[in-house]
C-alpha cells in the first residue's frame, strides 16, 4: 500500500513539499488549507502532471481533514510568514493559534502519523504541536537543521569549488539567529573544514548560514524560501519511509540531553520508521555548549508566551 502524507498550508512551502513528494512517487499526499480552491486547484494541476512525469500516486486538496484519515506523516506548514524586516518570532502568537487548530484536527484523524513542523518560529511551533497532539515526542519533529545545515553545505561546497554531496556537518540549537554551526564537526570527504577554510572565511559562512532564511526574505521581498526548506522536509520523509536511520540535525523535544530539559530545540537524532529513534550526544567544547545553551535560552520565553513550557 501507498504512503499517504497530510501537507497542511498550501502555500510556497506546502505545495512545493507536495511537488516534490509525487515527482518522487513517495506518498499519495492530501494538501489541505483555509483558502477555498488554492489547494484544490494546486492538487489538480499535480495530478494532470502525472501522465507526463509518469506518477501515478494521488494528489488531492481539500478545506477540512476528513479525507486526511490513516496519514503516515503530517506536514505543518501553515502560518504566515516573514517579510522583510520580520523576524520569525514575530510570528509567535498568530501561528501558534493556527498550528493548535490545524494539528489538532489532523492528528485527531491520523493518530499514528509523525508530524514534521516546518512554521516559524520552529522549535516553538514543535513545541505546540507535541502538546496539542499528544503524541509521544519520538513523532514530533521541527525541520530546520536540515536546512539550515543545507545552507551551509552549500557555502562551505561553493567556496571550495566541490561537490555538495562531499560536505558535512551539524548546525545545531534553535532556527533563529542563535544558531550554532559547528564547525570542529564539518568535513570534506573526511578531512576537517578548518584544515581547507581560514577561520575568517569559516566565521563569514557560519554568519551566511544564521541569516540564511533572512537573506531569501530580503530577496524575495514578499515570503520566504521554499525550495530548500521542501527538500529538507522530504529528506527527513525519505528517511522515516525507507527507515534510514539517517543521522540529521532535527528540533526535538530534549529531557535532559545537552543540559536542556522540556524544550525542542535542534540536535542530530537518527531518523527511522518510528521517527526519532536516539538523540544523538556529540561531545561540545565548553564553548560550542554554551552556544547551545544560549540558543536554548532564546526559545525558552517563546514556549511561555504561548502556553506550551
Ligand atoms: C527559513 O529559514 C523562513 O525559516 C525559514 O528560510
Amino acid at each position: 500500500m501507498r504512503k499517504k502524507v497530510t501537507v497542511i498550508g498550501s502555500g510556497n512551502v506546502g505545495a512545493t513539499v507536495a511537488q516534490r513528494l509525487v515527482d518522487k512517487q513517495m506518498a499519495d499526499v492530501v494538501l489541505v488549507d483555509i483558502l477555498e480552491g488554492i489547494p484544490q486547484g494546486k492538487s489538480l494541476d499535480m495530478q494532470e502532471a502525472g501522465p507526463i512525469e509518469g506518477y501515478d500516486v494521488r494528489v488531492a486538496g481539500a478545506n477540512d481533514y476528513s479525507g486526511t484519515s490513516n496519514s503516515d506523516v503530517i506536514v505543518m506548514t501553515a502560518g504566515l510568514a516573514r517579510q522583510p524586516g520580520m523576524s520569525r518570532d514575530d510570528l509567535l502568537k498568530k501561528n501558534h493559534e493556527i498550528v493548535k487548530s490545524a494539528i489538532g484536527e489532523a492528528a485527531q484523524v491520523s493518530p499514528n502519523a509523525i508530524i514534521i513542523v516546518v512554521s516559524n518560529p520552529l522549535d516553538a511551533m514543535a513545541q505546540t504541536a507535541f502538546r496539542v497532539s499528544g503524541f509521544p515526542k519520538q513523532r514530533v519533529l521541527g525541520m530546520a537543521g536540515v536546512l539550515d545545515t543545507a545552507r551551509y553545505r552549500a557555502f562551505i561546497a561553493e567556496a571550495l569549488n566541490v561537490s555538495v554531496q562531499n560536505v558535512h556537518g551539524f548546525v545545531l540549537g534553535g532556527h533563529g539567529d542563535t544558531m550554532v554551526p559547528v564547525p570542529r564537526y564539518t568535513t570534506v570527504a573526511g578531512i576537517p573544514v578548518t584544515d581547507l577554510l581560514p577561520k575568517d572565511k569559516l566565521d563569514a559562512m557560519i554568519t551566511r548560514t544564521r541569516n540564511g532564511g533572512a537573506e531569501i526574505v530580503n530577496l524575495l521581498k514578499k515570503g520566504s524560501a521554499y525550495y530548500a526548506p521542501s527538500a529538507a522536509v522530504v529528506e527527513m520523509i525519505d528517511a522515516i519511509f525507507n527507515d534510514r536511520k539517517k543521522i540529521m540535525p532535527c528540533a526535538a523535544y530534549l529531557e535532559g540531553e545537552y543540559g536542556i530539559n522540556g524544550l525542542f530545540v535542534g540536535v542530530p537524532v537518527k531518523l527511522g520508521a518510528r521517527g526519532i529513534e536516539q538523540i544523538i550526544e556529540i561531545k561540545l567544547t565548553a564553548e560550542e555548549r554554551s552556544a547551545l545553551q544560549n540558543s536554548a535560552d532564546a526559545v525558552k520565553p517563546l514556549v511561555s508566551a504561548i502556553g506550551v513550557a
